[in-house]
């Protein structure tokens, strides 16, 4: 009878709503060592890890790359521009590939939803798949990311923190992986505002308080994560205009004087500047855009090492 180590077991990353707080406070404590600038040269040494992207990114392929450089691992990019998936190579023969050519982590982001789960299903003893962002389903370690820049800035208790999620939550990866993380972490008042068109009208949003007014729902909170709107919902017909959005939904000095004392501001990035957020408040002193682009190397620095390590 075949035996599975626990080094064999399958261990991914597909989304945060399988994640119990205590396994989600831990890696937030290693990454904020990393963030401290802790080292782990050797934690990956020998290892082969693939970032297969099948969507453009800045911000998580490099720094995925850059966390798996710095925990000493072979790091090898995959370029679908370039790639036999333009001959028409399935996702799925692609994986199969990499993964005989030794590869044993695989940090994938796909245009489809549940596209990572099924390549993780495939994958053998000892491989571990980390979704970097499928569909509009999850974002895992942007999730974490966004978590450790909160209580970098609020502190580990969330009960008291109240924190509004603004703009097109519906189609947003970022947003469902916040939600997650926020709940499991007990934030005390999680608020989210956008146009209705632009909301879910399902579950995702169980618990929230929901409105469609930008400066009723910025009042008093401790934290503004905006998040990108996605141009082709004009196309689409589900935004009039790029003017009209920023005069309901764009955040300006003067709605930010809402929000606490000392609220932070958060964006995933990309941003739109001048339609979500104004330069002003990008570039402001309650930004932590930058905190987050820095804390994304520091999380997956430590999810790689508790998948692969
Ligand atoms: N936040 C984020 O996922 O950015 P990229 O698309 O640049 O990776």
């Amino acid at each position: 009878m075949p035996t599975t180590t626990a080094r064999d077991r399958p261990r991914h990353l597909l989304d945060l709503a399988a994640l119990p707080a205590a396994r989600i406070d831990a890696l937030l404590c290693r990454a904020q060592q990393f963030a401290e600038g802790a080292q782990a040269p050797a934690a990956l040494a020998g290892v082969a890890v693939c970032t297969l992207f099948f969507e453009p990114s800045t911000r998580t392929r490099l720094s995925f790359q850059l966390a798996a450089q710095r925990l000493g691992a072979h790091v090898l990019n995959f370029d679908a521009s370039t790639a036999s998936t333009t001959k028409g190579e399935t996702d799925l023969d692609t994986f199969r590939t990499l993964q005989a050519m030794g590869v044993r982590g695989f940090v994938v982001r796909h245009k489809a939803d549940g596209a990572v789960a099924a390549l993780a299903a495939a994958a053998q003893p000892g491989v571990a798949v980390l979704n970097a962002g499928d569909g509009r389903s999850h974002h895992p370690t942007q999730g974490l990311l966004d978590m450790l820049t909160l209580r970098q800035a609020k502190g580990e208790d969330f009960s008291r923190l109240k924190v509004v999620i603004v703009g097109d939550v519906k189609h947003s990866r970022v947003a469902r992986s916040d939600l997650h993380a926020l709940r499991a972490l007990g934030c005390g008042e999680i608020r989210v505002c956008g146009p209705a068109a632009l909301l879910p009208d399902d579950d995702t949003l169980a618990g929230c308080a929901v409105s469609h007014d930008l400066d009723t729902a910025l009042d008093g909170v401790d934290a503004v994560m905006m998040l990108r709107l996605q141009r082709e919902r004009m196309a689409e017909g589900l935004v009039a205009s790029l003017d009209d959005y920023h005069r309901a939904y764009g955040l300006t000095e003067a709605r930010l004087r809402r929000a606490a004392p000392g609220a932070i501001v958060m964006h995933p990035g990309p941003m739109n500047r001048g339609v979500e957020i104004t330069d002003a408040v990008a570039d402001g002193p309650q930004s932590r855009v930058l905190v987050q682009v820095a804390n994304g190397v520091a999380v997956r620095m430590a999810v790689l090492e508790a998948l692969l390590g």
